[in-house]
């Protein structure tokens, strides 16, 4: 494990990224209510999925997980092989799942690790099939060590109905303890109506 973080992170330096920071785009917020407030996230290692449940929680919304039909390996180095030629191909892999009642969310917080600087395939799919006119999606990213890199610029182009509201990228090793983090950043994103 401490390996594969070395790793990320000397891949950090490179992209001269690290820790918790946010894309460059101005910060929007924007004021909806909890009903309305869709939680969705692909995790592989449980990194992703802690930030989703946690941002559930501030937030109210609900949670639903990307799960793809046939789960990525799950040994790292072929997971990191399979991913290194998906990403690089665009592919979107077929998803498991719909969310029920999609279009009664105004607001998607959408999650993915950092997967060789870009977003998971799942989470491509996933933008790719619903319907995001009038949505606006706020991403959320988990690395080891490269930070948000192309994963947001890559989720707007996918995905060009959608507004996009300024990501959150958190480190995936100390999301454990980035719970005030996470808060800080939510409350910079969204102004919840209860
Ligand atoms: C296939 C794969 C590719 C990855 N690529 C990167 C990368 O390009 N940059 C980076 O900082 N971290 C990278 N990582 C590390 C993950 O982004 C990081 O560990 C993340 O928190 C994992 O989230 P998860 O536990 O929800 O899957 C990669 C990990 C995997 C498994």
């Amino acid at each position: 494990m401490r390996k594969k973080v070395m790793a990320w992170m000397m891949a950090a330096s490179f992209f001269g990224a690290a820790g918790c920071q946010a894309a460059e785009t101005p910060a929007q917020k924007v004021q909806t209510r909890p009903e309305k407030i869709l939680v969705a996230y692909y995790s592989w290692g449980g990194n992703t999925r802690f930030a989703a449940e946690k941002i559930r929680e501030i937030t109210g919304g609900t949670l639903f997980e990307i799960r793809p039909v046939k789960a990525y390996p799950s040994n790292y180095r072929a997971c990191v092989e399979q991913a290194r030629k998906e990403c690089r191909k665009g592919t979107r892999p077929a998803l498991a799942a719909k969310v029920e009642n999609f279009e009664k969310y105004d607001v998607i917080f959408l999650g993915t690790p950092n997967w060789w600087s870009t977003m998971a395939p799942p989470v491509r799919t996933f933008l790719t099939e619903g319907d995001f006119s009038g949505k606006t999606v706020i991403p959320f990213v988990t690395h080891g060590g490269g930070g948000m890199a192309d994963c947001e610029r890559d989720m707007r182009k996918v995905c060009p109905k959608a507004t996009f509201v300024r990501g959150g990228a958190f480190s995936g090793s100390g999301i454990r303890s980035a719970g005030n983090a996470l808060e800080k950043w939510v409350g910079e994103t969204v102004e919840i109506k209860k």
